[in-house]
């Protein structure tokens, strides 16, 4: 094979292996087969000194213009490789701005929680500390010390969850266990008397167990916040003063509070607390069953007995306390017709608060 022929061949292959390499890559390894130190186009042009003096101006000139090709075509692929690349990363790494975005779900506190946490605020803002007192409670606290007698009808088994007496294996029998779920906030009010002297101002929010079974206006569970002020010279006037300014922060000023002679054993004397009616505004409706009043809270002047309990001088101290529901107050608050919806976890409902 003549020298031109060679040559001939080696460009038609070297341009046909420019054409099918795919990437730059293979591209680059082309270029080095054919254009390298140890490439075969290298090797004839290497090879041109040693023809003779008439082969030499001929062979010389064809082999630079198979470089020269073969150079500008390996020039021209590179330069449409590289573009293709970019344009492909650029179109794999594109925003789709018509595909419908990720919905994230926020959460949020629980209504009850919110309720609370606005209630906790507003007697914040009077000076109150916050109280805390267990779940699982004695019969002492929540019933003993708050001047209930052994035979007060809360203290029956259908009233309320006693804890079971698990060394002795035995179901608890009326009287006989000392544990319970408390039922009621009121027992925070003789631990913290227990551990600070008056003046105290303390409010205490917290989970109650009832045996109830759920109903509209009933959950064995719920949620209680409790007031204690015991201080010098406290009157019943400041009782109601301080349930007037909750109601009208917490309700609006249109509200009115009314209150009623009852009973507790721990207060004397002892009152339930209403609101008029905000659908009616006391006129009587449905929601109000006809009454224009919608209770609200227990409350009353701390018994001379309870403070003997604590060792807390009745002849120098008064004070006064009250309970009340937060589901209670956010039905009210917010004209839910039945507690259940607090506790059933429907995110339907949850999230219009
Ligand atoms: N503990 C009472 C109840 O659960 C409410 C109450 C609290 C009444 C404080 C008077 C004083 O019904």
């Amino acid at each position: 094979m003549s020298i031109a022929e060679e040559l001939s061949a080696l460009r038609d292959e070297a341009l046909d292996a420019v054409v099918s390499a795919t990437d730059l890559d293979s591209l680059e390894a082309v270029r080095i087969a054919y254009l390298g130190k140890k490439g075969s186009l290298t090797a004839v042009l290497r090879g041109l000194g040693s023809l003779s003096a008439e082969e030499r101006p001929a062979a010389g000139k064809l082999s630079n213009e198979v470089r020269i090709a073969l150079e500008e075509a390996l020039t021209q692929k590179r330069s449409r490789l590289e573009s293709e690349a970019l344009a492909s990363r650029i179109s794999a790494q594109a925003v789709d701005v018509t595909l419908p975005g990720r919905q994230r779900m926020p959460g949020k506190r629980h209504v009850i929680h919110q309720v609370v946490d606005e209630i906790v605020q507003t007697f914040v803002g009077l000076g109150y500390e916050i109280g805390e007192g267990p779940e699982v409670e004695l019969d002492y606290y929540n019933f003993t010390a708050l001047n209930h007698p052994a035979d007060h009808p809360a203290r029956a088994l259908q009233d309320t969850f006693y804890v079971r007496d698990l060394s002795g294996d035995r179901a608890v029998v009326e009287g006989e266990s000392d544990v319970l779920l408390r039922t009621h906030t009121s027992p925070v009010q003789v631990h913290t008397m227990e551990t600070k002297k008056p003046p105290i101002y303390v409010l205490a929010p917290g989970k109650v167990y009832r045996r109830d079974v759920a109903d509209p206006s009933h959950l064995p569970q719920f949620t209680q916040i409790e007031g204690l002020v015991v201080d010098e010279g406290i009157t019943f006037g400041d009782l109601k003063g301080t349930l007037e300014h909750f109601v009208k922060r917490m309700f609006g000023d249109v509200s009115r509070v009314r209150l009623r002679p009852h009973f507790f054993p721990f207060t004397e004397p002892s009152a339930e607390v209403d609101i008029s009616c905000g659908i009616c505004g006391g006129e009587g409706c449905r929601s109000c069953g006809g009454e224009g009043w919608l209770e609200i809270l227990g409350c009353g002047m701390v018994d001379p007995n309870v403070f003997r309990h604590v060792g807390i001088d009745p002849e120098r101290y008064s004070g006064f306390a009250f309970g009340m529901g937060a589901e209670r107050i956010a039905a009210l608050k917010y004209g839910i017709p039945d507690l259940r919806l607090f506790i059933e976890g429907d995110m339907r409902f949850l999230r219009q608060f």
